[in-house]
C-alpha cells in the first residue's frame, strides 16, 4: 500500500512531537510543512526530510499530493484551519484544545460530518501507554461505576507567553491549554457521561511573573512576556448527569511548592490513579490493597504518548475507523471548558 502523505502546519515547539513521530512511521511520508514564519518551516522540511515548503496553509492544501494534515497552530486557527483541509479532502489531525468556542467546535462537527473525512483531536494523554492500560481496566469492569474524579495540573511558574496568553488567539489560560488535558482523561476514563453544569472559579491575581529567574519552563516559539490577558488560575466542579462529579484546579502560576499533576478517579469497585504515578486500589477479602501495575513508566511518557497518537491516526486514515478521540469528544470538551469560563465570568453555577 502506499504512504499516507502528510503536511504539517505550524512548525513550532510541538510540532517537533508530530514530525518526528511521522518520521519514525514506515506508512508515513512526510511531504510538506507550513508556518507563517519561511525559516521555521524550511528548518523542520530539512530536518525531517519534507520536500515542500509553504507559509499559506491554503497552498500546502491545494496539493493533490497530500492525504492528511497536523494541525499544530495557535489554537484561534484550528477551526478555519480544520474546515478548510476537511473540504480539501484532507482528513485531520488537530492538537488540542479543539478550538476556542463551542460554535466553532460545532462547525467543525459539521464539516467533519459534510466531508466524510476524519478529525482526530490530539488528546494525547489518551494515547499514553498507561492510560490505554487503565482504560481496558475500566472496559473490564474493575472499578465499576466511576462516580467521583479529581484532577489537579498546578504550574507553580509556566505561562508560556506569545500567543498562549493572548486571550483572542489562545482562548484562555491554563483552563484550556492544560486544565483540557486532565479534564479530558478524566472525562474519557469515567465513560464520557454527559457534563450538565459547571461551578468554577478564575483568578489573575500573579500576572505571569516573568521577573522570576532561576527557573525554566515552556515556552511558546515567539516567547513574549509583554501581553497577558489570561487567567493564572481555576478551579472547577463538573457536574454529569449519571450523578457523577470531577473537581479540577489547574495553574500558569501560584505560590505552590511544586508543579504537581494528579489524576484520580474513584468507582464502586476500586479507583486509580494516573498521575503523579500509576496506581490501583481496591478491596479484597475485607483487605483494602494499594496496587502498583508494573509498566515501563510511572506516569505520562510523552514521547511515547505522541507516537501512540499519530499511530492512531495513521491507522485509522488506512482503515477508514473512527478515531478513539473523535471530533464530538472535543465538542463536549468544548462545552465544559467555555462552561467554566462562563461560570467564573458569573459567579454563579452554569447549565450545560
Ligand atoms: N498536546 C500537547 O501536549 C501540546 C503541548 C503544547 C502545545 N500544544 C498545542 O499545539 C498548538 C501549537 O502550540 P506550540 O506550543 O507549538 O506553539 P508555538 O507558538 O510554539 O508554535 C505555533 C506555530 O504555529 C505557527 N502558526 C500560527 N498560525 C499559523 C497559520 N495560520 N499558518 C501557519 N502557521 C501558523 C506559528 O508561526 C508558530 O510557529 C496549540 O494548539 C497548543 O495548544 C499541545
Amino acid at each position: 500500500m502506499p504512504a499516507i502523505k502528510i503536511g504539517v502546519i505550524g512548525a513550532g515547539s510541538i510540532s517537533a512531537m508530530h514530525l518526528q513521530s511521522y518520521a519514525n512511521h514506515p506508512d508515513a511520508e512526510l511531504v510538506a510543512v507550513c508556518d507563517l514564519k519561511e525559516d521555521r518551516a524550511r528548518q523542520a522540511a530539512v530536518k525531517y526530510g519534507a520536500s515542500q515548503v509553504y507559509t499559506d496553509y491554503r497552498e500546502l492544501l491545494a496539493c493533490p499530493d497530500i492525504d492528511a494534515v497536523s494541525i499544530c497552530t495557535w489554537n484561534n486557527t484550528h477551526a478555519a484551519i480544520s474546515i478548510a483541509a476537511l473540504e480539501a479532502g484532507k482528513h485531520v489531525l488537530v492538537e488540542k484544545p479543539l478550538c476556542r468556542t463551542v460554535e466553532e467546535a460545532l462547525s467543525m462537527q459539521e464539516a467533519v460530518r459534510a466531508s466524510g473525512k476524519l478529525l482526530q483531536v490530539g488528546f494525547v494523554r489518551r494515547y499514553d501507554p498507561n492510560a490505554q492500560l487503565l482504560r481496558s481496566f475500566v472496559d473490564h469492569d474493575e472499578f465499576g461505576g466511576i462516580y467521583f474524579a479529581k484532577a489537579s495540573a498546578i504550574r507553580r511558574l509556566g505561562n508560556p507567553g506569545g500567543w498562549f496568553a493572548d486571550r483572542e488567539r489562545s482562548g484562555g489560560g491554563p483552563v484550556i491549554d492544560i486544565g483540557v488535558h486532565v479534564i479530558d482523561l478524566c472525562w474519557y476514563m469515567m465513560g464520557r457521561p454527559k457534563p450538565v453544569s459547571v461551578s468554577a472559579n478564575t483568578y489573575s491575581k500573579l500576572g505571569n511573573r516573568s521577573g522570576v529567574r532561576h527557573l525554566s519552563f515552556y515556552k511558546a516559539a515567539d516567547y513574549d512576556a509583554d501581553l497577558n490577558t489570561v487567567e493564572d488560575m481555576a478551579n472547577a466542579l463538573i457536574r454529569f448527569d449519571n450523578g457523577a462529579s470531577l473537581l479540577v484546579d489547574v495553574s500558569f502560576t501560584l505560590h505552590a511548592k511544586e508543579n504537581a499533576t494528579s489524576i484520580k478517579l474513584y468507582g464502586e469497585k476500586g479507583g486509580f490513579e494516573l498521575e503523579p504515578e500509576i496506581a490501583i486500589v481496591t478491596e479484597k477479602h475485607h483487605t483494602i490493597l494499594n496496587i502498583e501495575p508494573q509498566t515501563d513508566h510511572k506516569s505520562l511518557q510523552i514521547d511515547a504518548a505522541f507516537q501512540a497518537e499519530i499511530d492512531h491516526f495513521v491507522a485509522c486514515v488506512r482503515s477508514g475507523t473512527p478515531p478513539i478521540s473523535p471530533v464530538e469528544d472535543g465538542v463536549a470538551i468544548m462545552k465544559i471548558l467555555c462552561g467554566i469560563y462562563e461560570s467564573a465570568a458569573k459567579g454563579a453555577e452554569v447549565r450545560l
